[in-house]
C-alpha cells in the first residue's frame, strides 16, 4: 500500500463518522482532500451535509465536487470536523500548517464539538517538533515578531532556524495575508508552554500546535487504519 492509499484508508474511516444532516468543517492538505472526494460521492448519493472550508483550496475542491459549503458564520457551530496533520503525538497533539492553512483551521477546529485527525503513519511521532513548526505571523513588524520568537523560544531551551515561507519568486501568503515562519526548533518538550509564550507576541496571529483540538486520530499503515484516542 503506498501513502496515497493510505490516506484514502483514512478518509474512509472517517467517513463512518460523517452522518446525515452533520455541520462538517473540512480541513485542508492531501489527506483532508481524499476525503472530499469521498465525501462527494456520498453527497452524490444522497447524503446531505453542510460543510464549511478551512481554507480557499478546499473550498474550489468542494465547489468543483458538488459539496454544499457554507460560511463559518453562517454555521458558527458546527459538529465534527476532519483534517489532516503533519505530526500527531499520543496526546493527540498535532502540527498543522505544513499547508498554511493553520489559522482557518484552528478555527474551524475550536468552533466543532469533534475533530478527526486523518493520517498515515508516517505522520505519528513520540515527541513534536521532527516537522518545523509554522508561525503564521502579520507581515507588519515581522523582523521585531521573528526576534520575539526567538526570545520566547530561547526561555523554554528551544532554537533553530526561522525561515520565512517562500512560494515561487515571492514570500508565501495565507488566506488570511499573513506570512509563514516555519520554526526548525527540533523536539518540542513542553507544547502547552510554547503554544502559550507564542500566543503572548502580538505579531503572531497563531501558531501550528493544536493542543486539545483532536479527539481521535485515524491513521493509516500497510495494514489498514487504526483509531488513536487521547492518553490521559
Ligand atoms: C494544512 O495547513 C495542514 O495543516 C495540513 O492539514 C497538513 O499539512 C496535512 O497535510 P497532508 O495531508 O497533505 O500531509
Amino acid at each position: 500500500m503506498d501513502i496515497r492509499q493510505m490516506k484514502i484508508k483514512a478518509a474512509e474511516a472517517a467517513l463512518s463518522h460523517v452522518e446525515d444532516g452533520m455541520r462538517l468543517g473540512i480541513g485542508t492538505g492531501s489527506t483532508a482532500e481524499e476525503f472530499v472526494r469521498l465525501l462527494a460521492e456520498r453527497v452524490a448519493g444522497g447524503l446531505k451535509v453542510e460543510g464549511v472550508p478551512t481554507s480557499e483550496r478546499t473550498a474550489r475542491l468542494c465547489v468543483e465536487l458538488g459539496v454544499p459549503l457554507k460560511s463559518l458564520d453562517e454555521l458558527p457551530e458546527l459538529d465534527l470536523t476532519i483534517d489532516g496533520a503533519d505530526e500527531v503525538d499520543g496526546r493527540l497533539r498535532l502540527i498543522k500548517g505544513g499547508g498554511g492553512a493553520l489559522l482557518r483551521e484552528k478555527i474551524v477546529a475550536a468552533a466543532s464539538q469533534r475533530m478527526i485527525v486523518i493520517a498515515d503513519e508516517s505522520k505519528v511521532v513520540d515527541m513534536l517538533g521532527s516537522f518545523p513548526l509554522p508561525i503564521e505571523i502579520n507581515p507588519y513588524g515581522q523582523v521585531s515578531t521573528r526576534l520575539a520568537v526567538e526570545k520566547v523560544a530561547a526561555t523554554l531551551g528551544l532554537s533553530g532556524e526561522l525561515r520565512l515561507r517562500s512560494s515561487g519568486d515571492g514570500v508565501f501568503t495565507t488566506d488570511g495575508g499573513h506570512h509563514i515562519l516555519d520554526a526548525s526548533f527540533g523536539r518540542i518538550p513542553d507544547a502547552e508552554a510554547l503554544a502559550e509564550a507564542l500566543n503572548s507576541i502580538p505579531g503572531v496571529v497563531e501558531h501550528g500546535l493544536f493542543i486539545n483540538l483532536a479527539t481521535l486520530a485515524i491513521i493509516a499503515g500497510p495494514a489498514g487504519a487504526r483509531v488513536l484516542e487521547a492518553k490521559t
